[in-house]
């Protein structure tokens, strides 16, 4: 494998000879991550709280020639995560290049009526999840053979950093996230570990089904694309942080969505001209 920044441009843009771990890949984002990242030659195991779900999409990778392995675990639980990297372990000989914490609840719920139970499930499922699988790949992160070094990503959420009304748990649950990305990446790069993260806008995925079609389309037309994500969009950008060719990028929490700050900032700057010239604002 090539060495960091170094080597031929197909080195530089291919995951040949990789292994990854990606947390819920059953489904949506990180069914997607799944086929990208053994699409670009990667051996990738992923789990699900779904036996029947995982075995079907396993035959379908199967059918595919995508070298992906399964196993079931819920992430909430301490003693399943440290089976599933007991699996990762024997699966891939001790060695793991890339860690994907991508399994995620989504809860809309006013903060005010949120129980215990809610806060709790949520902070363990999409936090305390990504930050005790960091931990116990990291001994085998350091054996990535990648060039660059191994990598953690974190799905968090464009809702980490900006407020929508009736998501408050999962708002400070992926908030958490990008923070936990930005500390990781400064403690673990002196052992060749990059962490870095990706925050989407709105994906198509089982996730936001049965969000309000009128609201959707209110919140993508406050953006410049104007439209909501597929998986595959998000599955780039993974892939791409993963590479080789990101050796040089860590500790980022890349917005992967269509532009809404920016649009923001248009509209406020267009406000402050209208205000500049004697108007109303
Ligand atoms: N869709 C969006 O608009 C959007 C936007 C921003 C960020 N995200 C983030 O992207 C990630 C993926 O979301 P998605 O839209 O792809 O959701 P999805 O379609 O609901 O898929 C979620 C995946 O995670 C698995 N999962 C959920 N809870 C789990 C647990 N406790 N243990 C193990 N696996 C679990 C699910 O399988 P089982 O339920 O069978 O276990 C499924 O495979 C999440 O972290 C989400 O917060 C999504």
């Amino acid at each position: 494998m090539a060495v960091a920044g170094c080597g031929s441009r197909e080195e530089r843009w291919s995951l040949a000879g990789a292994t990854a771990l990606v947390t819920g890949g059953s489904k949506g984002i990180g069914h997607a991550i799944v086929e990208e990242l053994a699409g670009f030659g990667a051996r990738v195991h992923t789990c699900s709280r779904n036996a029947a779900e995982l075995e079907e999409c396993r035959r379908r990778w199967e059918e595919k020639n995508l070298r992906v392995t399964v196993s079931v675990c819920d992430v909430s639980v301490r003693a399943q995560r440290e089976k599933l990297m007991e699996t990762v372990r024997q699966t891939f000989d001790g060695k793991l290049d890339i860690l994907v914490n991508n399994a995620g609840q989504l809860l809309f719920k006013p903060a005010a009526e949120c129980t215990a139970e809610d806060f709790s499930n949520l902070m363990t499922t999409n936090l305390e999840a990504s930050f005790h699988l960091s931990q116990l790949a990291r001994p085998l992160l350091i054996h990535a053979s990648i060039a660059g070094g191994g990598s953690i990503i974190n799905v968090s959420s464009i809702g980490g950093s900006i407020a929508f009304a009736g998501s408050t748990v999962y708002a400070i649950t992926k908030g958490a996230l990008s923070q936990l990305t930005r500390n990781l990446a400064t403690e673990w790069a002196p052992n060749k570990i990059r962490v870095n993260g990706v925050a989407p806008g709105f994906v198509t995925t089982d996730m936001i089904k049965d969000v309000d079609p009128e609201y959707m389309k209110q919140e993508n037309s406050k953006t410049p694309l104007g439209r909501s994500g597929k998986p595959v969009e998000i599955a780039s950008a993974v892939s791409f942080l993963c590479m080789p060719a990101a050796s040089y990028i860590t500790g980022q929490g890349g917005d992967v969505e269509p532009g809404r700050r920016h649009r923001a900032r248009h509209r406020r700057q267009q406000r402050d001209r209208t205000c500049h010239r004697g108007g109303a604002c």
